[in-house]
């Protein structure tokens, strides 16, 4: 007999078809839903949110994971979408089209509880990593340490980690050099299609309708690099080549960190490795230009990566904000030093040990701030689950299989926040419900 879905569950379904181009994944199946009650939140949101938030669906695989998503058409933004009109052009454009706005055009005004109060500075871990290449007992320091910071914080900063400043500045300069060109330029580079190789953009990542935030972005895949790196912008000249430069070694540093967290997860030290397959990286470079009102809006909503270990460098503009113990807290900026962050690949694969951490971008009336956060991650195609040796009698799996894929692809197209992404794929044993911020 068919199941039978509850006008919730369909409004899930017909949710998940529309992201996937128009039909569930052949290899998903609706395995089981379950309800929570409402939190004050969701019912301030539109009524599609509404249902949305009220249900959890999950999804598990069913035979090989084969996914058969059909990549959506490259479609121009229209007037309905975020970044419609003159907005899609980008918050650098409207900046240098209007050098004294002094109000925030309207589209960008966040609802009240999403504006920034002031917030303390957060004390983050600070990580040596040259310890990780020291004699054993040096390299358990280390190993115990960011063992703590994944724990404690999901967020530090590390330090001795061997990438050349010259590099990092090189790199922020030719991410500069990208967003100083003109908006027609950039705009060949834009998709609707969240999964595209390549995307330049304004606000969320996502198409949907939804409050815009004050942020462009250029976003990539990058390790394995030959797959994408001729797509990747050819103007500025040099970005390619500097961004591969960039790239390679962030990626390196990203498989010495998750060497160090499988280890403190009592992991092989190549378990993570080898969990990625041929792995996946995907970098976002985010431009953040003086904003009218910056009290009034975000760069970037409260979130959470969608990958395993987040790489984030910046110029020296502070904007970062972290949550932690239910406050947000801001991240001071070191200079030549990067700040790490637990994505959902690894709360998942933890089993819930080690949590993705929500973090926002604010920004200010002064400085363009520029950051650019390389994501490490498991093949597009690998099957996303809770590693077996953490999963036992005593800790249950928290969350079903899915394929990443399809994961990415879900938490990209949400205009939805926090960490809501991961609710779908949470089983019962998860009783800790990720709230949207
Ligand atoms: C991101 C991100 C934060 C920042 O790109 O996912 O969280 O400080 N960026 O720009
Ligand atoms: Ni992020």
């Amino acid at each position: 007999m068919p199941p039978v879905y509850s006008s919730s569950e369909n409004t899930i379904l017909k949710e998940i078809a529309h992201q996937n181009g128009g039909a569930l994944s052949r290899n998903m199946q609706v395995v089981s839903t379950q309800t929570q009650s409402i939190g004050t939140i969701c019912c301030m949101l539109p009524i599609s949110r509404l249902t949305f938030c009220t249900s959890s669906l999950v999804m598990a695989p069913i035979a090989s994971p084969s996914s058969q998503l059909t990549t959506p058409t490259n479609t121009p933004f229209d007037e309905q979408q975020p970044g419609g009109g003159e907005c899609r052009k980008g918050v650098k454009y409207l900046v240098d089209a209007a050098p004294n706005m002094r109000t925030l055009p309207s589209e960008y005004i966040m609802p009240q509880p999403l504006i920034p109060s002031s917030v303390n500075a957060a004390p983050i871990p600070i990580v040596d990593l040259s310890g990780l290449d020291g004699a054993v007992e040096r390299r358990m320091i280390a190993v115990q340490a960011i063992s703590s910071a994944c724990a404690e914080w999901g967020f530090f900063r590390i330090i001795n980690h061997g990438i050349d400043i010259s590099l990092m500045d090189e790199m922020l300069e030719t991410v500069k050099g990208f967003f100083n060109l003109s908006w027609e330029e950039k705009m060949k580079y834009a998709s609707d299609d969240v999964m595209n190789p390549v995307r330049y953009g304004t606000s969320l990542n996502t198409p949907k309708k939804h409050t815009l935030v004050w942020r462009d972005y250029l976003r990539h895949f990058g390790y394995p690099i030959h797959k994408s790196f001729h797509l990747w912008p050819n103007n500025p000249p040099n970005y390619r080549f500097i961004a591969k430069a960039y790239l390679e070694e962030v990626w390196k540093l990203a498989l010495k960190i998750a060497e160090a967290i499988s280890e403190g997860l009592g992991l092989e030290r190549d378990y993570i490795e080898k969990s990625l397959g041929e792995g996946s990286q995907i970098v976002a470079c985010n431009y953040y230009p003086p904003c009218p009102e910056p009290n009034r809006t975000l760069g970037l909503v409260g979130h959470s990566d969608h990958g395993g270990l987040t790489i984030l460098m910046q110029n020296d503009v502070e904007g970062l904000q972290v949550k932690h113990d239910e406050n947000w807290v801001a991240v001071p900026h070191v200079p030549g030093t990067f700040v790490v962050n637990i994505g959902d690949y690894l709360e998942i694969l933890s089993n819930g040990r080690y949590k993705s951490v929500e973090h926002r971008a604010i920004v200010n009336a002064e400085k363009t701030r520029i950051s650019v956060a390389a994501a490490l991650g498991p093949e597009m195609m690998a099957t996303v689950a809770p590693a077996s040796p953490l999963v036992d009698e005593k800790s249950e799996s928290k969350f079903r299989p899915i394929i990443y894929k399809d994961y990415m692809r879900y938490q990209q197209s949400t205009p939805l926040r926090g960490k809501s992404a991961l609710q779908p794929i949470m089983t019962m044993a998860n009783n800790s419900i990720a709230k949207p911020s």
